[in-house]
């Protein structure tokens, strides 16, 4: 999955700073060094998850019995942050858990622990051809992602930034865990209207709020609500169901997708049939919901409740 983020940190925490904009800044290794020399005397730091990112797997000294995650990143005050989100959010079972947050105000660096998720990329999973058993995966991961989203926005949050790497898998267990609310927000009446989130997965009205886009356009732009969280989810899903990394799903692309939603049906039922009393159902079913996700116009697009239903159908065909 192709890892280029277009993050606009630009947030509402105010109506004055609106329209702050600028793009993730990372904090820099001096400075992380700094910050892990004074964690060092609780914490036993292993190494970093990514290179890319300042995200530590570590011990606490005094039990060595869990690992835990450390989150490194800039205290926003323009912004609410990640923790402040967390700790508003309270305990999900699909939802990463926020043990402790430490505050550096001289730094600005806010440091984020949560207990280690053990993770297998779902997309690593056999999928040479979309069997039974994958079907039955994909339910179970759309199931506890769409539960994961309706608990989020029951607390007036939304998420923002829903993709693959954001979603950890445990096969094992067949637990979904949402992590990284870095861009997430509280609901407002009047909408958001700022380009927030990452590229290949942003809803069209979040993307119709990219400033140079406003610039050139005669119509002011159209506040956006909880959906663009429903349509990032839909990418997954299609990424999940076409096995392609990427799903473009833009409005004039539609048309197409519902013809190749049939033909990869007929493509691939006889992969599923010996498993599956009716493989054209299910797939008809996905594609429906896929549809109904990433539709363009916010208007048709599916809700919470129409995916939960919809969802419950899949569910008793297995
Ligand atoms: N609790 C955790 N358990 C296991 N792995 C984790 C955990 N938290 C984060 N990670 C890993 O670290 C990566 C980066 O973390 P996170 O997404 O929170 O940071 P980020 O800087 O906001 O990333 P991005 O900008 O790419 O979205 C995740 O994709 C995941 O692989
Ligand atoms: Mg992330």
């Amino acid at each position: 999955m192709s890892s280029v983020t277009k993050k606009t940190k630009s947030d509402e925490k105010s109506d004055i700073k609106a329209n702050v904009s600028e793009t993730k800044s990372r904090i820099s290794q001096l400075l992380c060094e700094k910050i892990i020399f004074r964690l060092q005397k609780k914490y036993i730091f292993v190494g970093r998850i990514d290179d890319m990112r300042e995200v530590y797997l570590c011990y606490r000294k005094r039990s060595k019995a869990k690992k835990f995650v450390l989150k490194f990143y800039k205290c926003r005050d323009y912004s609410f942050n990640e923790h402040e989100i967390l700790q508003h959010m309270g305990h999900h079972e699909n939802i990463q858990i926020l043990t402790h947050c430490y505050k550096f105000d001289q730094e600005g660096v806010c440091v984020l622990v949560s207990p280690f998720i053990e993770d297998e990329s779902f997309t690593k999973h056999p999928y040479n051809t979309l069997q039974s058993e994958s079907l039955r995966l994909i339910f179970v991961y759309m199931k506890q992602l769409i539960n994961a989203i309706s608990f989020c926005h029951s607390k007036g949050i939304l998420i923002r930034d829903i993709k693959p790497s954001n979603l950890l898998w445990n096969p094992k267990t067949e637990k979904l865990i949402m992590i990284d609310f870095g861009l997430a927000s509280f609901y407002r009446d009047k909408g958001h209207v700022t380009e927030v989130g990452t590229e290949g997965f942003m809803a069209p009205e979040v993307v119709a709020c990219n400033e140079e886009t406003q610039k050139k356009s005669v119509f002011p732009v159209t506040p956006y609500h909880y959906l663009v969280d429903i349509y990032s989810a839909g990418v997954v899903l299609g990424s999940l169901l076409f096995q392609k990394s990427e799903v473009e799903t833009e409005p004039s692309l539609m048309k197409q997708w519902r013809q190749y939603c049939k033909k990869y049906i007929q493509k691939i039922k006889k992969y599923i049939q010996p498993n599956l009393s009716e493989p054209e159902d299910v797939l008809r079913l996905f594609f429906e919901l896929f549809l109904g996700m990433t539709h363009s116009d916010v208007q048709y697009r599916w809700s919470n409740t129409g995916c939960h239903a919809h969802l419950t159908l899949i569910g008793n065909k297995f």
